[in-house]
């Protein structure tokens, strides 16, 4: 609900003058409502097979990560204070089929990551998604039959899933599949199997959106997916009340922590999910904006690192509490070095 803004009534000019407190670099900053700190920002990397690191093309800057490479870069993100790395598998194509089965392979590369993961940099938290595309074919989150992507049989698969890559050591469960029902089926398959203490970061209002175009890249489902689309799962962008409803749900099923995603286009998602329910809440700055920043900074269009740091102090502001991004590292990095 709006309030009337007590300065509605305040002396307007030239008692009063907006410009006084910019002025100068100190009343700035004293001034300034929000601020961005590494621990705001999640990580997420792309693990591979390979010996080597290999470039994501569509994401410049972005690397798929031999295991023993994502153990060293975790390393550098608890260093500079990032409190949470987001580990992607890229799944050799040998390995995929119609049900996603390498999910449940507790030797999957996620989970190998995971373990080196945890093993070697104890202080990081490590997220993991829960969803079947980077695992089958057909690039579809979920089984499909009859060209209809399954939910309850899907959720049944996915509360697997995510066992396996908590008992890995996973802290954070992150499903991103948006099926009906799969935070309550997942919760309860961990409390069962003993593991009450792993968290569940809902990906809750998550959209059918063009703007994850190089992440499929990136894990190798471009392909696969075609033309096929994922708006019988995914919200629709036109709307905003939905977004409401699936939050207040993945609460009510037991989510500790919400997600929105993607981030930019849907900051005002951010903000009425924060005012309706205070609860911990996140966005996912997408591959596709990392790369449209990205690609007008390599043109000579944008400054790069100012809109970097631009769009990420917007999330806050939005009502944000961490945004999950491809640029953590480096706006840690900078944070870090910043002189006021
Ligand atoms: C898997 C998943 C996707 C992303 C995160 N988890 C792709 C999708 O839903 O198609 C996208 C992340 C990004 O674009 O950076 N379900």
């Amino acid at each position: 609900m709006q309030q009337t803004p007590a300065h509605a009534s305040a002396p307007a000019y030239p008692q009063t003058r907006m410009r006084r407190n910019r002025r100068t670099g100190w009343s700035r900053r004293l001034v300034a409502e929000n601020v961005l700190t590494p621990a705001d920002l999640i990580w997420p990397v792309f693990v591979h097979d390979g010996p080597r690191p290999e470039p994501v093309a569509s994401m410049p800057g972005v690397e798929r990560l031999p295991i023993t490479e994502v153990a060293k870069r975790a390393k550098q993100a608890a260093v500079l204070g990032i409190p949470v790395i987001a580990l992607f598998p890229a799944t050799p194509t040998a390995l995929k089929n119609p049900q996603g089965s390498e999910a449940l392979n507790d030797q999957n590369l996620v989970c190998q990551a995971v373990r080196a993961v945890r093993a070697e940099v104890p202080e990081i938290g490590i997220l993991c998604d829960v969803a079947l595309d980077p695992y089958t074919d057909h690039g579809h989150d979920g089984l499909v039959q009859d060209g209809e992507v399954l939910n309850d049989a899907s959720v049944e698969v996915l509360v697997q899933q995510a066992l396996v890559q908590a008992q890995a050591g996973c802290d954070i469960i992150a499903p991103s599949d948006m099926m009906d029902g799969r935070i309550g089926a997942i919760r309860r398959g961990l409390d069962a199997a003993g593991l009450q203490h792993v968290q569940i970061m809902a990906y809750a209002a998550k959209y059918a959106s063009a703007f994850y175009g190089p992440f499929r890249d990136a894990v190798g489902s471009t392909g696969n997916l075609a033309n096929a689309s994922k708006s019988t799962y995914q919200m629709d962008p036109a709307n905003g009340d939905e977004a409401l409803r699936e939050v207040a749900l993945d609460l009510a099923e037991g989510a500790d922590m919400v997600m929105v995603k993607p981030g930019m286009p849907y900051l005002d998602i951010c903000r009425r999910v924060k005012d309706a329910f205070h609860v911990p809440t996140f966005a996912y700055q997408v591959s596709g904006e990392y790369a449209m920043l990205q690609a007008a900074a390599q043109a000579g269009w944008l400054a790069r690192e100012r809109v970097m740091m631009e769009s990420l102090l917007g999330f806050k502001r939005a009502g944000c509490d961490g945004i999950l991004t491809y640029f953590a590292l480096e706006a840690a990095g900078r944070l870090a070095g910043q002189n006021p």
